[in-house]
């Protein structure tokens, strides 16, 4: 039996409104041994992370869409090997970063204002270019990755410690060495 003034029968309730329940850069507090700050200060930095792999996400398919040149076949199909990759890592942050009782950052509008990856071109640019892009994106995710890392571990969330080691930091240390190799000149033919 429907209440009054609700749809009939089947009827979905369309075009809903609320208040927000959680603002972004809190944490609710959930029961896993960890203080309020702890989890605070984790949720923001995975954040920022999640952020920056949020674009390095569609970097690698803008890229693997733009490639070209004689490699085209190699690199379409590595670029999009690390996307997906890379695309495992956001829902493991994004998913860390809930378990902590935060919000991750989802809307790409507000993954834009959080990152700090250079916004590339519209088009496309030579192969070189923009292979140096995704390796310039790497070391900064690198970088920050560490340092988020160490000062995680040290306030105690050893989950999130792990997740940047295990997960973001070997997955890019890897990557960026795949990529790196195809911007040696080396002789194809002959020596
Ligand atoms: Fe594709």
């Amino acid at each position: 039996m429907s209440s009054p003034g609700s749809p009939d029968g089947s009827q979905p309730w369309l075009h809903q409104r609320g208040r927000e329940i959680q603002g972004f850069g809190t944490v609710r507090q959930f029961p896993i041994g960890l203080s309020s700050d702890t989890r605070m200060y984790s949720c923001e930095r995975l954040n920022r992370v999640l952020a920056d792999t949020q674009i390095l996400y569609p970097l690698y398919k803008k890229y693997h869409w733009l490639m070209r040149g004689p490699t085209f076949y190699q690199l379409h199909l590595l670029l999009d090997k690390h996307a997906g990759e890379q695309l495992a890592l956001v829902d493991m942050l994004a998913e860390r970063v809930q378990t902590l009782g935060g919000v991750a950052v989802g809307d790409p509008r507000h993954v834009a204002e959080i990152t700090r990856v250079p916004r590339p071109p519209n088009g496309a640019e030579e192969v070189p270019a923009m292979l140096s892009r995704l390796l310039e994106a790497h070391e900064l995710i690198l970088i920050d990755a560490h340092d988020a890392a160490k000062r995680i571990g040290e306030m105690g969330d050893d989950g999130s410690n792990d997740l940047l080691v295990s997960n973001v930091i070997r997955t890019g240390e890897l990557q960026a060495w795949f990529l790196a190799e195809h911007l040696v000149e080396v002789p194809l033919v002959r020596t």
